[in-house]
């Protein structure tokens, strides 16, 4: 490994040669990247992925600038891994559909006989996290994983929705173990999490419940995709002296200016209408049951579409999702994610307070109230919880007003949203990639900064 890192070394050194390198933990990226975003004073930060740096679960302690690790599990013993193999075996592609698993799970029975067989495979003793029967990417010993294992003949008897909700039940608990002996141990409530199992929405949501928990922060972009402003961060804070502070939103992308887009349009010869108040035209389409591509501002930094390259439609009946899945050939069996005004967050979701933070970002689920459940019934899941990305004007001025508008026209204050991008392509970027994606999925309309594309169905 040493030699991969000098290599990895000596290819920075040639790439930036003014530079400066300094060498920072991955988890202790990964636990920069949230608690010197969390705005707290005083948090436990808690990483878990499948393994960095030998390491695949740490605790730390962070106070005021400082923050340091308290306990490291090490790999074999990894969260990530455990819910990577699962994906595998379920038929999806580990490290890439975990999220679908996790949405599959809420169909399938957590009590099911599936979860006396596997809650052996996780456990949380102390601050320690064991894997027993793991071993690198297969399993030892009994070898739930490997052919003619446990795990082929789970796959066998049981349907995988159960599998999938025994699996999820034992993450959840094994991960909320380790919260309430942290916060036994160190007499902390507020948490910080990041690294790539804290895109479980759902395993967030119950850490948030564990009794006692204050407060909760996943920072935005908690996979891999977060560690380099972690380790700045980490650097900037301890070495020189910097402060961290809370994000005001994650539009940190690329950004474009109207006449860039304008000449993307003209270039494509793609007809288009300018409207200077297009959040309004927005809203009415929405009214109208239209599916509406939405380009605006700067991307989104993560992996979730929080609305400057999103895709919106209305959330008042699961047709319209199921459409949209089918148009778009995806296979997801969680529902599509709704924004919902800030100020009305409260009529929608239970138990929000101390997680409004991570909510603008669409990374933790909530249960949803029976008033979200009738006007917005294509965000809920078949759990009755949604993810909601909560909007405020101070965040995302132009998206807000699409929702305050159509509020106005329907008295519901949410919507669908989910990323704009072909199927299995990356998010879109720039005005071409919009442009492309909107015509090659036959979408209904376009909204390209101020101006309006209608598509091909379109009268
Ligand atoms: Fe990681």
């Amino acid at each position: 490994m040493t030699l991969l890192y000098r290599r990895y070394e000596k290819r920075l050194r040639e790439m930036f040669p003014q530079a400066q390198l300094h060498r920072v933990e991955h988890h202790l990226t990964h636990a920069a990247s949230a608690y010197y975003t969390s705005g707290f004073e005083k948090a436990i930060v808690i990483t878990g992925d499948a393994w960095g740096d030998f390491v695949s679960t740490m605790v730390c302690l962070g106070e005021g600038k400082k923050m340091r690790a308290v306990h490291r599990s090490y790999y074999p013993n990894s969260l990530g891994h455990y819910y990577q193999s699962l994906t595998n075996w379920l038929g999806f592609r580990g490290g890439r559909h975990e999220g679908k698993i996790l949405g599959l799970a809420a169909f399938g029975d957590p009590a099911s006989p599936v979860y006396d067989e596997i809650k052996g495979l996780l456990v949380c003793e102390g601050l320690d996290v064991h894997a027993p029967y793991m071993m690198g990417k297969i399993w030892h010993k009994k070898m739930p994983f490997a052919k003619s294992s446990m795990m082929s003949k789970l796959v066998a008897k049981y349907k995988r929705e159960d599998i999938a909700a025994a699996f999820q039940r034992r993450f959840e608990e094994v991960v909320t173990t380790l919260v309430k002996n942290a916060m036994e141990r160190f007499k902390v409530d507020s948490f910080c999490l990041a690294g790539g199992i804290f895109a479980n929405v759902k395993l967030n949501q119950r850490v948030f419940e564990v009794p006692g928990v204050k407060r909760v922060y996943i920072f935005p972009n908690m996979g891999d995709g977060g560690v380099c402003a972690g380790g700045a961060l980490y650097y900037d804070i301890n070495q020189n002296g910097s402060r961290g502070s809370a994000l005001p939103h994650a539009y940190l992308g690329p950004d474009y200016t109207e006449k860039q887009m304008e000449k993307a349009l003209r270039d494509k010869g793609v007809p288009f209408e300018y409207h200077k108040e297009i959040e309004v035209k927005v809203a009415e389409l929405l009214t109208q049951n239209k599916v509406v591509a939405r380009f605006n501002g700067a991307m989104e930094y993560g992996p979730r579409a929080l609305g400057n390259r999103s895709m919106i439609a209305r959330g008042r009946s699961r047709r319209s999702t199921a459409w949209l899945n089918d148009r778009l050939d995806r296979t997801e069996f969680m529902p599509f994610a709704p924004v919902t005004l800030m100020e009305e967050a409260p009529r929608c979701y239970k138990n929000l307070s101390g997680a409004e933070y991570p909510a603008r970002f669409m990374t933790i689920t909530f249960d949803c109230t029976d008033f979200m459940r009738t006007k917005s019934p294509a965000a809920v899941h078949v759990d009755n919880t949604a993810r909601p990305q909560l909007i405020d004007e101070q965040s995302n001025a132009s998206y807000y007003r699409i929702l305050k508008e159509y509020y106005k026209l329907t008295g519901i204050p949410s919507i669908v949203n989910t990323s704009f991008n072909m199927h299995e392509e990356p998010i879109v970027c720039s005005p071409e990639d919009a442009i492309r994606a909107f015509q090659l999925g036959h979408l209904d309309y376009l909204a390209l900064g101020p101006f309006l594309i209608k598509g091909q169905n379109q009268n």
